[in-house]
């Protein structure tokens, strides 16, 4: 068997369907994230969470009237079960107390999902939240089929684009980063939802802690490991413990990744990592192209910004985009 190539790291499948760490980690560097002290991608999210704050009301709003606008997702409200198709005696609605309910837990799920996620409390929430939708870890188990929830991911990060992209004041580049650090964690999230629906690596699920999952059902909404970690701004913005590396000891206790590195090799790998298609462009033109990106607005030009809606401006009717006049004017024209 031929050795793996010098830059080629190996990654343990088993490991990646039976250690979150791992997974996280692979998914992490995949997509790039930077994870590590003053990393950009942590750092656009800790700096973001203000703005990104103010949007979250409007967001959950949004999420919770789509939830409500067809029967298979309204249902869930009443039976929990999105495979079970007979209709409540009673529709649930949205000034009810339980989805008011609902949306406190949202709101609060929306604010650490944009929060410091460089402890690997972050990453255990996240995939608690996609293992308490399929009937896990829940004393009252809860069943949500996987469309409907990478639909909302989609719908959120959607709305969340639009809504920093919108921003009047930030800069482009901080916008970027926002937008990317956002998508590489809503992305991971959904993978975290995804991966407890799929039937891939299965064959490790001897290996799952079962009682780990009973654990879980014991715990309060909003507790990890014990701990109350949403709806308490205080430890939202707590000290940065733990922060050098998203991977630590988790289900798998182990303080090296698949790789058998450590954190601190990880961070130092990403660090060097590059963009393989950077340094690509540099003709005049497309340079001219690049630069275009760097539009803003003069600050004396009273240039008002639609508020961000998040509602679709556009639709496909047979098979035609229409409601183009509903866009703003292209500023890179
Ligand atoms: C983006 C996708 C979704 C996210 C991020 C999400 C997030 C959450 C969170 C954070 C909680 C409970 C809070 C906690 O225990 O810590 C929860 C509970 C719940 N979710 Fe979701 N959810 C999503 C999609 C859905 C969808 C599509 C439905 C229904 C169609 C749904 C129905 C419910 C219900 C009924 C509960 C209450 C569970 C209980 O009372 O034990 N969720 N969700």
């Amino acid at each position: 068997m031929a050795a793996l190539p010098k830059n080629m790291e190996h990654v343990d499948r088993r490991e990646l369907y039976t250690s979150l760490p791992v997974r996280v980690q692979y998914l992490q560097q995949f997509l790039e994230f930077s994870a590590g002290v003053d990393a950009d991608d942590v750092v656009a999210l800790i700096d973001g969470q203000k703005y990104i704050k103010q949007i979250i009301p409007a967001i959950v709003n949004m999420v919770y009237k789509k939830l409500l606008m067809h029967d298979i997702t309204a249902r869930v409200f009443s039976t929990r079960d999105s495979r079970r198709e007979e209709d409540p005696d009673e529709w649930v609605k949205e000034e009810g107390s339980q989805i008011r309910h609902r949306k406190m837990f949202l709101r609060w799920y929306l604010t650490k999902l944009n929060s410091d996620p460089s402890k690997m409390e972050y990453w255990q929430y996240l995939d608690k939240v996609g293992l308490m939708h399929v009937g896990k870890g829940r004393k009252n188990p809860l069943h949500v089929d996987y469309i409907f929830l990478g639909a909302c991911l989609g719908y959120i990060q959607d709305a969340m684009t639009e809504a920093i992209l919108s921003h009047p004041r930030l800069e482009l580049l901080q916008k970027i980063a926002i937008v990317k650090a956002i998508g590489k964690v809503i992305w991971i999230q959904n993978d975290l939802m995804a991966k407890w629906h799929l039937i891939d690596g299965q064959e490790f699920d001897d290996e799952f802690v079962e009682e780990e999952v009973q654990a879980e059902a014991a715990e309060p909404e909003g507790y990890i490991n014990g701990h109350r970690i949403l709806g308490n701004q205080r430890s939202d913005d707590s000290s940065s413990e733990g922060r050098p590396s998203s991977v630590s000891s988790g289900r798998s206790g182990k303080s090296t990744t698949s790789l058998g590195r450590t954190p601190e090799q990880v961070r130092q790998s990403n660090e060097v990592s590059r963009c393989p298609f950077s340094g690509m462009t540099h003709t005049p033109k497309q340079m001219e192209t690049q630069r275009a990106t760097t539009w803003r607005p003069c600050r004396e030009e009273a240039v008002v910004p639609p508020v961000p809606s998040g509602i679709p401006k556009l639709h496909l009717i047979d098979g035609r985009t229409v409601c183009k006049e509903n866009l703003g004017p292209n500023p890179f024209e």
